[in-house]
């Protein structure tokens, strides 16, 4: 069963491969929705300073009944944070919002601050962010780190100059989206990627050619989404609330054949529509 399944991360850190995907789950929901995904079985939460549900998130891991090093808990620095003493402030932040004595993954949530995506050039700002993650690493409070949205070149900085490599990068993939260079080069740099909107935030639940294909599995297509994620080799991140979707989500132990699998590849992208340059905010 999917959800007993862990990838292991370079530094040895177990991580669950079906995770919970937490923005837009407002913090007054997010602790209940954190207890139904732990006791269906989900061990690996998701959230991020951005999402404002970080209270949330630790107070159902606090409530939930499972011993803490029973659960993977990530959160993701604020993209908006580019400086040392600023990253090492708001990672203390978190674990003061969840309530937690350490996290599990830390990530940097963007490469550049929201507001100038794929903009300026944030390259200093982001290896001094990378210093800080490292010395919360090294102080024991966070037991992995790396990073989201980060492109070949974003990760080269970080690569260059770190006594820590980036043990994940979460990124945008789904099918309709499949960014293969950067997958492989995620790949050979022993960098795990983390499958973040694999149903492309809903969109993908009205996209016919992929019904089709689920019809053909008896799945549905959210069943679909997130398989075709995992065989790829990523930790998917499937967002809701609905303890229903919750369970169906997880029930993904069938195989996506490898024509199915070239097809879902090479299917076109997505149009984004406005938010074409900023995809991950479509959808919403
Ligand atoms: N690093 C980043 O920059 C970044 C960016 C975006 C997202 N993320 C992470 O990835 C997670 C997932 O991404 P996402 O929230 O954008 O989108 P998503 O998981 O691709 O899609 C979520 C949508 O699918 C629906 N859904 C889920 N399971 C379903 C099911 N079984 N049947 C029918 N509908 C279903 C949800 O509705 P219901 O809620 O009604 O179930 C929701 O509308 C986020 O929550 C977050 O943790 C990270």
């Amino acid at each position: 069963m999917i959800l007993n399944e862990t990838y292991a991360l370079s530094n040895g850190v177990q991580i669950p491969k079906l995770g919970l995907g937490t923005w837009f789950i407002d913090d007054g929901d997010t602790a209940q929705a954190v207890r139904d995904a732990v006791e269906i079985g989900y061990r690996n939460i998701d959230t991020a300073q951005a999402y404002g549900n970080e209270r949330g998130v630790g107070e159902g891991v606090r409530t939930c009944g499972l011993d803490r090093d029973d659960l993977f808990v990530s959160t993701k620095l604020a993209a908006e944070i580019k400086d040392h003493d600023g990253a090492l402030a708001a990672i203390d932040g978190s674990l003061s919002a969840l309530g937690l004595d350490h996290i599990d993954l830390m990530l940097i949530h963007s490469p550049q601050p929201w507001a100038d995506f794929r903009g300026g050039d944030y390259a200093e700002g982001n290896r001094e962010a990378w210093r800080a993650l490292e010395e919360a690493h090294q102080a024991g409070k966070v037991r992995a780190i790396g990073v989201s949205n980060f492109l070949e070149h974003d990760l080269d900085n970080i690569l260059g100059s770190c006594t820590v490599a980036p043990q994940v990068n979460q990124l945008l993939v789904h099918a309709g989206n499949t960014p293969g260079d950067l997958l492989a080069y995620c790949a050979d740099e022993n960098v795990l990627v983390e499958a973040y909107s694999p149903i492309a935030h809903g969109a993908l639940l009205q996209h016919p050619e992929i019904a089709e294909i689920a019809g053909r599995y008896d799945v549905s297509v959210p069943q679909l989404c997130i398989r075709y994620t995992l065989q790829l080799g990523t930790v998917s991140l499937p967002k809701t609330a609905n303890p229903e979707h919750m369970r169906s989500n997880a029930e993904v132990d069938f195989t996506i054949s490898a024509l199915d699998m070239a097809t879902l590849r090479g299917m076109q992208a997505l149009d984004y529509g406005e938010h074409r340059a900023f995809p991950v905010y479509s959808g919403k």
